[in-house]
């Protein structure tokens, strides 16, 4: 691979700055194939070079993952004018990274968006023949009931004429407002929306919970990112 300055390897990883690279050479905590690193900007192949940070090896990722509990209020793109986006949320050493959100949430939807840098896999990944499930969370404002199940099951069309794929509904808790979860094998703009307000219950609140073998990790607050693990980045690869 290319060499990349050190500092660049480094804070790709998400926990240092750049600046705090430079202090951290300046002390002598960074060993490259063993010997202390005199400056921040010397270069190295980031994939043959073994790089120790205060005593620990350095995890190299050619591609960053990450796993961010959206809020409502952000819209899913890299940049907008119409508002702030998903990458204000990432730490600037991350937004360098060229980021970009794997596929979209409605700007008021929550929950699970992945940001990555591996263009091939996030659009394997979004390919309607890939069919990778992404389940919803749902409170709607209407009474569900076994037939909107057999609806959704059955493939709806919408009111424009698109024709939805089979997707499954399980109500959760039905009443005046109705708490379901709905999987879906495509994303089409504002479906989930759309299918429930075809039914008759207008969503109140969307959140998403999963999308291929990745749940929400629930101990991430809304708002906060963590890196996908190796096995994470992994299970994506097997999706595809
Ligand atoms: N379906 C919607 O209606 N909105 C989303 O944000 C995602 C799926």
């Amino acid at each position: 691979m290319e060499k990349q300055r050190l500092d660049k390897i480094v804070a790709s990883t998400g926990k240092w700055s750049r600046r705090e690279v430079k202090e951290l050479v300046r002390r002598g905590q960074i060993l490259a194939d063993g010997a202390a690193v005199r400056s921040a900007d010397e270069k190295f192949d980031p994939e043959a070079v073994t790089l120790t940070v205060e005593g620990e090896p350095l995890l190299y990722r050619r591609y960053t993952w990450v796993m961010l509990n959206k809020p409502a209020g952000y819209l899913s793109a890299t940049e907008d004018g119409r508002g702030p986006t998903v990458l204000d949320l990432l730490p600037e050493e991350l937004r360098r990274q060229g980021l970009f959100p794997v596929g979209r949430l409605d700007r008021d939807t929550e929950g699970l968006l992945l940001l990555t840098n591996e263009g091939a896999l996030a659009h394997a990944l979004l390919s309607p023949k890939r069919h990778v499930d992404k389940v919803y969370y749902a409170r709607a404002a209407g009474r569900l009931a076994e037939a909107d199940c057999r609806a959704f099951a059955g493939g709806m069309t919408l009111e424009d004429g698109f024709q939805c794929q089979p997707a499954v509904l399980e109500i959760l808790t039905a009443g005046e407002t109705s708490e379901v979860l709905v999987t879906l094998r495509e994303g089409k703009f504002h479906q989930v929306k759309r299918m429930l307000a075809a039914r008759g219950a207008p969503v109140m609140y969307l959140e998403r919970v999963k999308m291929g073998n990745l749940v929400l990790d629930r101990s991430l607050l809304r708002g906060k990112f963590r890196f996908l693990t190796e096995k994470e980045t992994e299970s994506l690869r097997r999706l595809v």
